[in-house]
């Protein structure tokens, strides 16, 4: 059976993945490409729907990003976001200019509930106390809800066919459709969590307008995906690096489930983990563990100080801990002999910011894509979360039973604790930093969950990345009666959508003293505590 699918062309906007992602949480799966990829291509895989993306042009200029008309006339569902709303009217005849006023964030919109975007969407507008806007042919019938605005450019008129079905105070076509035709254009943002029924119109567009099913589950997922890795491998031999995060993990124990003790599982500690974590890793996948699998944990940490000491410049230790460990994975894969498969865990984020699949191309050295590693060998690479956001790779590990600290574990770098170290790593620095962060992400860990217990929700200021760093300074301090020369920590909190750009959360202070003080006073060698502020860019949100 084919697979039911919407996909996603990608104009350049900063919201593409969440599009995607909106409409996975609809259980409709979805694929994101970039708007030059040939119409051909789009007929042969025969989408139940498309949706063009936001993006930062101006439709109208010349060499601006555009699609052929014959999109809209293959008799398949479109809907245009912002850029893609403005582009399809362009194309179909309307007209979009510099929009006399900027929209920009929060915004009342006004909706026509007859529409099929917007079944059950919005409250009423004349119960709404905000006065609702007299549009000729809208005061009695439209529903009010917020959205999210963003753009510079609007539709002046419309494509011939097209009726209005949303406006705000500036803007005339906050959506149109031309509903014989399956046409649909929104100038605003639905799959931002500030547009509060975003959701509910993006679903009333796949599982309405195109007639999705909606059989994209996790439960599924891992069903098919077991069958595949096993039709795959079959009684092969699989190898795979794992490093104790959520990808690789998950994979383990997807892995496990399909082709059980033909899988080995390399975990190699180079003591730049957190806290506890080898031990926790050994826990779920190792001998007493949950899985039928080899577990070999290869425990490398005096020979990474070994290697570190002395190192100050943060390339030259990301690479000495990158190399290191190509050595460390190689010597016990010679010792495995033959493997057919190597397993990855690369994600569709890492996908799609490869270049491979949408438009938003960042190339990320540091991801996986396409970099085989030369120095094992082996027929074949199995990448069964190769389409799978993180959010979904979550539920995955869940559906197969790992514990929920493993599962929504915090983003974690490859080299470790030692890029937290500004300056030389020592056994001493890193014991630092591991306690030190371990108190820190207690308390933030307790005030989150007092504040959920009590409000059904985590706080606002909840980080999407927080940790302990040690900075390589050393100052003047009193304890007791003693003066000290100690190091200072430096606690980072950010909040983040796509860890490209973040801001510093703002962690109560009261939890803030706490740390402080548990920090100074149960972490010996530490005398001062900062909070970083910094924002990225300029900052990055590691330190090194
Ligand atoms: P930066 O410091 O670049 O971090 O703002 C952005 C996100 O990427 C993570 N990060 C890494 N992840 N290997 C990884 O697997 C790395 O070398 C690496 N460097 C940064 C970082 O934790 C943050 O989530």
């Amino acid at each position: 059976m084919e697979r039911e699918m919407v996909i996603v062309l990608d104009f350049g906007g900063q919201y593409n993945q969440l599009v995607a992602r909106r409409v996975r949480e609809c259980n409709v799966y979805c694929e994101i490409y970039s708007y030059k990829i040939d119409i051909q291509k789009i007929k042969d895989m025969n989408p139940k729907g498309i949706i063009l993306t936001g993006g930062p042009n101006s439709c109208y200029e010349e060499g601006a990003p555009t699609y052929t008309k014959e999109l809209f006339e293959l008799g398949i569902p479109v809907l245009g976001l912002c850029y893609g709303a403005q582009l399809m009217s362009h194309v179909l005849g309307g007209k979009v200019e510099k929009a006399p006023v900027r929209e920009y964030g929060k915004t009342q919109v006004f909706v026509n509930p007859a529409s099929a975007l917007f079944a059950g969407v919005g409250t009423k507008s004349s119960e709404v106390a905000a006065a609702p806007l007299a549009m000729a042919g809208h005061e009695d019938n439209t529903n009010a809800t917020q959205c999210w605005m963003s753009h510079f450019d609007y539709i002046s008129k419309m494509a011939p066919g097209f009726t209005s079905v949303a406006h705000t105070a500036d803007c005339p076509v906050a959506a149109a459709e031309y509903a014989e035709k399956n046409l649909y254009a929104i100038q605003f943002h639905p799959e931002v969590l500030h547009t509060v029924e975003g959701t509910k119109m993006l679903y009333n567009f796949v599982r309405g307008v195109c007639g999705c099913a909606g059989d994209w589950r996790m439960d599924s997922f891992v069903e098919s995906s077991i069958n595949e890795i096993r039709a795959k491998v079959g009684d092969g031999k699989v190898l795979l690096a794992l490093s104790g995060g959520v990808d690789s993990s998950v994979l383990a124990a997807l892995l496990a489930k399909a082709v059980g003790n033909q899988l080995t599982c390399v975990f190699v500690d180079h003591g730049l983990l957190r806290k506890n974590e080898g031990d926790e890793v050994e826990g779920v996948f190792g001998p007493n563990g949950d899985f039928d699998i080899n577990f070999v944990r290869v425990n490398a940490q005096e020979r990474y100080y070994a290697k570190l000491a002395g190192v100050e410049e943060p390339e030259r230790k990301r690479k000495i801990i990158g190399e290191e460990f190509i050595r460390v994975f190689e010597e016990e894969a010679k010792k495995i002999g033959t493997v057919d498969f190597l397993a990855q865990g690369t994600i569709y984020p890492d996908v799609v910011e490869s270049g491979l699949g949408g438009e938003s191309a960042v190339i990320k050295s540091h991801h996986n894509v396409g970099g085989l590693p030369d120095y094992v060998d082996f027929k074949d690479i199995v990448e069964p979360l190769r389409n799978l956001f993180k959010d979904e790779v979550r539920k995955v590990g869940l559906e197969l039973g790992l514990p929920e600290y493993l599962v929504y574990r915090q983003p974690f770098p490859g080299p470790g604790l030692g890029i937290r170290i500004i300056g030389e790593v020592t056994g001493e620095k890193v014991k630092i930093v591991q306690d030190a962060d371990y108190i820190y992400r207690e308390e933030v860990g307790k005030a989150a969950a007092e504040y959920k217990a009590k409000n059904g929700e985590n706080p606002s200021w909840m980080p999407d990345q927080y940790f302990a760093a040690l900075s390589n300074m050393r100052s003047v301090g009193v304890m007791g009666d003693e003066r000290t020369y100690d190091y200072a920590v430096v606690l980072r909190a950010v909040k983040t959508i796509d860890f490209m750009t973040a801001e510093a959360a703002n962690i109560p202070f009261d939890v803030l003293q706490t740390v402080m003080s548990r920090i100074i006073n149960e972490v010996r060698g530490v005398n001062r505590c900062m909070y970083d502020l910094t924002s990225k860019p300029p900052g990055t949100i590691e330190m090194e």
